[in-house]
């Protein structure tokens, strides 16, 4: 046994994965990881065992609660929009705007960010160190006044309200608050739907079900081919886009110390000081260092073939405009108040050099790119519209 063990430990550090025994990886089939507080995940193969935040232990119950309230449009002041408003299940739970644009028409400066696999983020939005937490995130959306997303600052009782009055949410609350005189709270709203969000876990791609359930035909040759080209040293991408979430901000049972890193990718360069456009200075926004302008965190890269268009204002349609920021080392921007040459920001992270690749190269990449799309994640019976308010234009079948 004891060997066993050992290796599943050395496998786990090769691949960033799980540990042995007790619940501690998904990489076990015999023994599913179960939260200390008794629920059961449903992981894919080779996936580590969530953290469960302390303060909100997770039940079925609280994630049923959670997937109403997600599609739920009374969930806005103006009972316009939802969360999955902006998370389209369709689009790997992005909108498919640049930028998102809030219940009362205000623009937001960020880009929707993808869902899948949120429960193992170190830091939740594009670059805030200090949202660590699904239920604290949700709170941004909800009571953010700058700008306006859903908008229950000042609008809180009246909005809890309409779920106190209606009798399925009631049922629905006592269930996931068992025991409690007044279960409707912006508390337990927010824990809920962190319940729902933590179960948004992909991992049944054509990429996972070569790499780690024993099927390398799943991904086709040229992926195979756009596979090796990105984790190699000549397009650097599996620096900041590594491990099984694609992605450096990692948290899950079992790291000692979360990973949150923040990189500045080249896309502005205004006026050759470094500056990035107001609003989306990144990092700095926290910190105020110039070391810190621009730096984002590098979102995962599952579902990334529905989630365009990309980075975090929204700024390049397509993933071959991706691939063509990275190999040009930085985007140029000509003229206009935005003009300068993000190759040459003082503030761009070493790893971004560039590189050149022929166009059978390239279609590779991108044909990597696709292989991480979960077509089992889009159409989770699990995750659907509970009202119907988001029509879906994917067949699941
Ligand atoms: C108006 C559109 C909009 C609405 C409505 C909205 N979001 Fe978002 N969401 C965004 C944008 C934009 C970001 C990126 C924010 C940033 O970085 O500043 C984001 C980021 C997130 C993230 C962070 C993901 C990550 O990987 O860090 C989570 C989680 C999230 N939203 C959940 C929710 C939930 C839950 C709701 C409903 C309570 C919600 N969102 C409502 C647009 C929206
Ligand atoms: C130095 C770290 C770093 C390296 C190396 C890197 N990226 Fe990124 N990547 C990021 C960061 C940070 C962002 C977000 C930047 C922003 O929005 O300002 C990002 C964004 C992206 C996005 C957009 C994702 C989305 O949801 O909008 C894609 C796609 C992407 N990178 C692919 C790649 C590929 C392909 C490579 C290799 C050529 C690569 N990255 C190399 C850090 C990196």
């Amino acid at each position: 046994m004891k060997s066993v063990c050992v290796r599943a430990l050395i496998l786990s550090v090769l691949l960033a994965v799980g540990g042995c025994g007790g619940g501690d990886g998904g990489a076990d089939d015999t023994t599913p990881p179960i939260t200390p507080s008794g629920y059961q995940w449903q992981l894919p193969k080779g996936f580590p065992t969530p953290k469960e935040a302390s303060d909100n232990p997770l039940t079925e119950a609280k994630i049923e609660l959670g997937r109403h309230l997600f599609y739920d449009l009374r969930m806005s002041v103006n009972q316009t929009m939802a969360c999955a408003s902006c998370h389209l299940p369709d689009r790997a739970f992005t909108d498919g705007r640049p930028t998102s644009i809030g219940a009362t028409g205000e623009d937001h400066p960020r880009n929707a960010m993808s869902l899948s696999n949120v429960v193992y983020n170190a830091t939740f939005n594009w670059a805030n160190p200090g949202l660590t937490t699904l239920h604290a995130q949700a709170l941004v959306p909800i009571f953010g006044e700058f700008p306006l997303e859903l908008g229950w600052s000042d609008h809180e009782t009246e909005i809890l309200d309409r779920f106190r009055q209606d009798v399925i949410y009631q049922k629905l609350f006592a269930e996931a608050y068992p025991g409690e005189a007044e279960p409707v709270s912006a508390d337990r709203v927010t824990k809920a739907l962190a319940a729902f969000e933590s179960i948004l876990i992909s991992g049944n791609s054509p990429y996972d079900q070569a790499t780690f359930q024993g099927n390398p035909n799943a991904m086709s040759v040229s992926a195979r081919r756009g596979q090796e080209l990105f984790f190699s040293e000549r397009m650097e991408c599996f620096h900041c886009h590594g491990g099984f979430n694609f992605s450096q901000s990692v948290n899950h049972a079992g790291t000692r110390l979360a990973q949150a890193e923040f990189h500045n990718n080249g896309l502005y360069n205004i006026g050759g000081t470094g500056d990035y456009p107001l609003n989306n200075r990144g990092l700095w926004e926290f910190t105020q260092r110039p070391a810190d302008m621009g730096r984002f965190r590098a979102p995962t890269l599952r579902n990334v073939e529905l989630t365009g268009p990309y980075m975090h204002d929204g700024s390049i349609a397509t993933l071959e405009g991706v691939i063509d920021h990275y190999a040009r080392g930085g985007r140029i921007i000509q003229e206009g108040p935005l003009a300068g040459d993000g190759a040459k920001s003082p503030y761009k992270s070493e790893l971004i050099v560039g590189f050149s690749l022929t166009t059978q190269e390239k279609q590779d990449v991108i044909a990597f790119l696709h292989s991480l799309t979960d077509w089992e994640f889009i159409c989770d019976p699990r995750f659907i519209d509970p009202f119907g308010n988001f029509p879906r234009h994917i067949r699941c079948n």
